[in-house]
């Protein structure tokens, strides 16, 4: 349960090894994977305690206003998240320099997807929402849904999101070879999470 430097991880980091990347129709050039992503210095896995001195909520910034978040509560969420299980936040860290540089949240919903602007371009971003995506459908999902601003509809319908009909932004995958249809709003996965900022949704 524990992590390389004996702290604890949000979920079961061995999940991450039994993703099958080739189920991905995202195509890596050259091929990485979330237990070789590419580089030695890089590490894709679960949220530690310890990432809240690794620079997670700065990364989180670059995609929303996260506030001042004290360690102490960074902390006690995480052990909330952690308890309640179901909670799969994801981060790529550049283990050179002990930051978080890439994040994306599984909820039942993909969220909170964000590579530190100094890293983007080099497939950091299309690894973790493939690793997440991956880790859905090996937890049972049979769908993931996500909202997503206008120019980024390519970048996912690139990693297997098809739009929701009728629905202009909401993009969904599913795993089950059903086609998508016009039903909206409805719950979309078995699993539910809550980001690490905001508090637990249990809805
Ligand atoms: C979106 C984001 C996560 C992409 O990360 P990244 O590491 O730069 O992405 P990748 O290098 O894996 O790029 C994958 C593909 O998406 C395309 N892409 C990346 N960012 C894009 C953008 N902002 N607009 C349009 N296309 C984009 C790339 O051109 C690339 O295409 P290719 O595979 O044909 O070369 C990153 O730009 C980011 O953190 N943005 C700010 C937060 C945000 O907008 N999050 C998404 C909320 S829905």
């Amino acid at each position: 349960m524990s992590g390389e430097r004996d702290e604890l991880t949000l979920y079961e980091p061995k999940l991450l090894h039994e993703l099958q990347f080739w189920q991905s129709p995202a195509k890596f050039n050259p091929p990485i994977t979330a237990v070789a992503p590419g580089e030695t210095w890089m590490k894709v896995r679960p949220l530690q305690e310890g990432d809240y001195d690794r620079g997670f909520l700065e990364l989180l910034s670059q995609l929303t206003k996260v506030g001042n978040v004290s360690k102490a509560q960074f902390l006690m969420q995480f052990a909330q998240m952690r308890a309640s299980g179901g909670y799969y936040v994801t981060v790529i860290e550049d283990t050179r320099i002990n930051r978080i540089i890439g994040s994306a949240t599984l909820r039942g919903r993909l969220e909170d997807v964000v590579v530190n602007n100094t890293y983007r371009g080099k497939q950091l971003g299309k690894l973790i929402v493939v690793t997440v995506t991956l880790l859905a459908k090996h937890l049972g999902c049979y769908k993931m849904s996500l909202d997503c601003k206008d120019n980024l509809i390519p970048f996912y319908e690139s990693l297997g999101y098809v739009l929701e009909p009728g629905n202009s932004n909401a993009m969904n995958i599913r795993y089950d070879g059903q086609k998508e249809t016009t039903v909206r709003n409805r719950p979309t996965a078995s699993v539910i999470l809550a980001n690490a900022t905001n508090p637990v949704d249990p809805s």
